[in-house]
């Protein structure tokens, strides 16, 4: 009954907008993550404790339910499928666009189309539903070197400013989502421990609200 509601944090950038939310919601870690190599954090509410790991294990942390609840950006919900959670609140921040990009100006070869990314989920199902036979290239960063090198015709990934874009002589093409971080809870948590989950999000909702 008194088990820790754990939540899964997204490390990086996105751990830095989320730790005002949790701090508005009386959840803080008791020591500083970013000096620390340790990967499970106290926080000022002892029913709480933090993980901090990569965003892309986010999703399945919270579907397996080893962590309650995560926050996690919309890009991997939408690679990794949101089957097994609920995608509670749209926390608002690390805003971004899930795109297809190109050469600046080249045209697509006729036939089979090479796509890069990460995001190869998104980008098979973005080729399926264009009706675009595709070879779908699977890539861990740098993404805008595909095309540059002729590994690639497309990429598909995140667009912030578009400055690496630009900076590569490539120009953004398709919207396929617009991303920001979300909260999501895993189903059976929810149902155990609802009250508990409830009070957090109430409280993330409002900070979120504030801040706007
Ligand atoms: C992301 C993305 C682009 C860049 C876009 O990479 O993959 O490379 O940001 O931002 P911009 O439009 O403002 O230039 P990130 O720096 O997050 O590193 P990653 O390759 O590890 O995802």
């Amino acid at each position: 009954m008194n088990q820790p509601l754990i939540i899964a944090l997204t490390k990086g950038r996105i751990l830095k907008e989320t730790l005002p939310l949790l701090a508005a919601a009386g959840i803080e870690p008791v020591e500083d993550i970013s000096k620390s190599r340790k990967l499970i954090f106290d926080t000022t509410d002892p029913a709480v404790q933090l993980l901090v790991i990569r965003g892309s294990d986010v999703p399945t942390y919270v579907k397996h339910g080893v962590a309650d609840m995560g926050v996690s950006g919309k890009d991997m919900l939408l690679e990794v499928g949101g089957a097994d959670l609920y995608e509670l609140l749209d926390l608002e921040i690390s805003k971004c666009r899930l795109m297809t990009a190109g050469i600046k100006g080249a045209a697509l070869p006729q036939g089979r189309v090479k796509v890069a990314s990460k995001f190869t989920n998104i980008a098979k199902r973005y080729c399926a539903e264009r009706g675009l036979q595709a070879e779908i290239i699977k890539l861990y960063g740098a993404m805008e070197l595909a095309p540059i090198m002729g590994l690639a015709d497309l990429i598909v990934d995140i667009v912030d400013t578009g400055n690496t874009l630009r900076a590569n002589g490539m120009e953004p093409l398709d919207l396929i989502a617009d991303v920001s971080s979300r909260l999501v809870v895993n189903k059976a948590a929810m149902k155990m421990k609802h009250q508990r989950i409830e009070q957090v999000v109430e409280k993330i909702s409002a900070a979120v609200v504030a801040k706007r």
